[in-house]
């Protein structure tokens, strides 16, 4: 995103202040800002007090001895399934915690009381098996509410959950699940998909060849498709669960304890865990799905359209709305199945109020076109939002206009796995948002732009986003290296938490948030980073050398572009191209595959040696090549931009 015209056309002239009916009724008041600045920490006392359920309340807010391992609440006690589940039943349990709607066309409902009764029921199954305290659990399902009850039946017995995204591979489970030193995995037969199944079974049976810390893999029963089950050692969900009662105490955990840990993807090749504790993570979820949602229990059918296995659906359809009492939709299918209709039929059909997704999804939709939505009384929409990219003002206007019938505020939040909550977003009822920008931090929370050298920039300036001070819901340290941690974050700009983005600060105050600023790509939403798609690459016997590159796509924002050269005795083709992109999928998964790769006899490098990736995304991107006279081999780029459309995927 440049400074287009368009985009200085909307940011000068559209400007949308909170509709007046919105803001009478909205959670979030504007004297909320000045009375989280007036005192910042005591702030984040009150919303734990006052939003948490706790086995013994915190004295203590933040515990800043030790930095950067700032911690949070330390001397409170609370098990967070207390919070999601049995402090509704007296009085709520009779109310749906999920609409769950299969890609198929199966529905099932469940309330309070079926979750708490279902999470019980599999929680005492872990223990069964010798789960306890302590551990870690790998997840790696698709979107059914199993996944859910997993991750709650973890938390309620103490033990930590890594859940794997569905659309990851086999090596992807293995590298995961030895870093955490997994005993258990929990998976199902397959996942429905386009009408067609997933072998998430089959990729389980392939990483557990490779994973000796695992002694037993759960399966729930989903596509009924044939899988094979180990003796001893494969156990199916439903008959874990028969005769479980459904009582099943909540451990008392310490605010501090580990709650789960979430791969991504960093700007190395091996992905990294981030660590997530109980007390702050929750205060973080409960507060901001609650401010920024505007979340009225009794009313609203909320829907975040995001996938569990990301950290949005953690914290936004998992732990957020369930210790709000929301009633949410859970969706288990791609919105373009069976038509392009999907999302907008279920939004009539379940009256969604609150409706979260990507600006990729949103490009897609546009693309559709508007037949789709307008086939459908989308009426009951209140309030839209947007996350995991910057969101192009086009798109936020699309959104606006067709979707939103003009009457609903857009919140675009800013956050990312480590935050674990929303950091910069617009209040809505409170906030005049500008399309394409996320507004301003939450209260209580604090961002700001800096230079090269960190110097804290001015209104009006662009540079590097970081977050001079520690929120609640921050990840605690990398799983198991600390160091990494620190190196990650916190060296560039000693005191401050670098975000890896960089953005604009604009004469209001507001943020536009531009995209990484680090190798790692950001393709429909997800971070993909260069060197884990390097070396896949380079793990294919016919490549030598493997430089990846994002490249702007209209559609998913980044794309993966490649260059390869060969090694002696292998010859480019259309089918050693296909088959590279099929190895990077079987390596990573299918997110990673690259959009085109480019066989190339050198890569244009710097005298020093150093891959000169600007040069690459300009070819990418068809932009003018520029200065090429610090390369050792400038003749190269000119051939590598010749051939850069050869096999381009559509
Ligand atoms: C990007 C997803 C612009 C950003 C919750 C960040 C955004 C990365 C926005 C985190 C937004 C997320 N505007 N960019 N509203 N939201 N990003 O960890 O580059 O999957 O660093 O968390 O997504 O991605 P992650």
């Amino acid at each position: 995103m440049g400074d287009t015209s368009i985009e200085n056309l909307l940011r000068e002239e559209r400007t949308f202040p909170p509709p007046p009916g919105f803001a009478a009724k909205a959670n979030a008041q504007p004297d909320l800002y000045a009375k989280a600045d007036a005192d910042r920490v005591g702030y984040w006392m009150e919303q734990a007090l006052t939003r948490v359920t706790w086995v013994t309340e915190p004295t203590v807010a933040l515990d800043d001895s030790n930095p950067p391992f700032f911690k949070w609440f330390t001397d409170g006690e609370l098990n967070i399934t207390a919070n999601c589940l049995d402090r509704h039943l007296a009085a709520g349990g009779d109310k749906v915690a999920y609409h769950w709607i299969g890609e198929p066309g199966d529905k099932r409902t469940l309330t309070y009381r079926d979750l708490a009764d279902e999470v019980a029921r599999f929680a005492n199954g872990l223990t069964s098996i010798g789960i306890g305290k302590g551990d870690r659990v790998a997840i790696y399902m698709g979107m059914v509410p199993e996944l859910a009850i997993a991750m709650l039946a973890c938390a309620r017995i103490g033990a930590a959950h890594s859940v794997i995204f569905g659309g990851f591979s086999a090596d992807a489970i293995i590298d995961r699940v030895e870093d955490a030193s997994a005993k258990l995995l929990i998976t199902c037969d397959g996942a429905w998909r386009r009408g067609a199944t997933v072998p998430l079974k089959d990729n389980c049976d392939a990483a557990m060849e490779s994973s000796p810390t695992i002694e037993h893999c759960i399966v729930v029963r989903r596509t009924a498709q044939d899988v094979s089950m180990t003796e001893g050692r494969d156990i199916w969900w439903h008959d874990l669960v028969a005769g479980q009662s459904t009582e099943c105490p909540a451990a008392v955990m310490n605010a501090e304890d580990l709650l789960y840990i979430l791969y991504t993807s960093g700007t190395t090749a091996k992905p990294k865990g981030i660590v997530h504790t109980i007390g702050g993570y929750l205060t973080g979820a409960v507060t901001s799905h609650s401010l920024v949602f505007d979340i009225k229990p009794e009313t609203d059918v909320y829907w975040c359209a995001a996938d569990i296995g990301w950290v949005t659906g953690h914290t936004y359809i998992v732990y957020g709305p369930l210790a709000n009492h929301t009633t949410s939709v859970m969706y288990e299918g791609t919105p373009d199945f069976p038509e392009k209709d999907r999302l907008w039929s279920i939004v009539e059909e379940y009256g969604v109020t609150v409706f979260y997704t990507a600006p990729t999804a949103i490009r897609a939709f546009m693309k559709w076109g508007t037949e789709y939505p307008e086939r459908h009384d989308l009426s009951s929409l209140r309030l839209l939002g947007t996350v995991g990219e910057p969101i192009n003002p086009e798109a936020w206007m699309w959104y606006h206009e067709n979707i939103g019938g003009e009457r609903c505020p857009i919140v675009d939040t800013w956050w990312q796995t480590e935050t674990g909550g929303i950091m910069i977003s617009p209040l809505p009822g409170v906030t005049t948002t500008k399309p394409g920008s996320a507004t301003r931090p939450l209260p209580g929370l604090t961002a700001e732009i800096v230079d090269t050298d960190g110097n804290v920039l001015p209104e009006g300036s662009g540079g590097f986003l970081t977050i001079p001070e520690p929120w609640p819901s921050m990840l605690r340290s990398l799983y198991g290296d600390d160091q990494r941690y620190i190196d990650t974050y916190w060296a560039r700009y000693p005191g401050r938490y670098f975000a890896g983005d960089g953005a604009k600060l604009d004469e209001d105050g507001y943020f536009w948030v531009l995209g990484r600023v680090d190798d790692v790509m950001n393709v429909s939403g997800h971070r993909i980073s260069t060197m884990e798609v390097e070396s896949a690459l380079v793990s294919h016997p016919a490549v030598a050398e493997a430089a990846v590159v994002g490249a702007q796509d209209e559609l998913t924002g980044q794309a993966i572009a490649a260059f390869v050269t060969l090694r002696t005795g292998y010859d480019e083709s259309k089918e050693l191209h296909d088959e590279l992109r099929n190895h990077v999928g079987a390596k990573i998964g299918a997110i990673a595959k690259p959009k085109s790769i480019v066989f190339t006899p050198d890569l244009p490098k710097t005298r020093s040696g150093k891959i000169m990736r600007r040069l690459l995304r300009d070819i990418s991107d068809h932009r003018a090549l520029g200065d090429v006279t610090t390369l050792a081999n400038a003749e190269i780029v000119q051939a590598i931009a010749a051939h850069a459309a050869d096999y381009d995927e559509d």
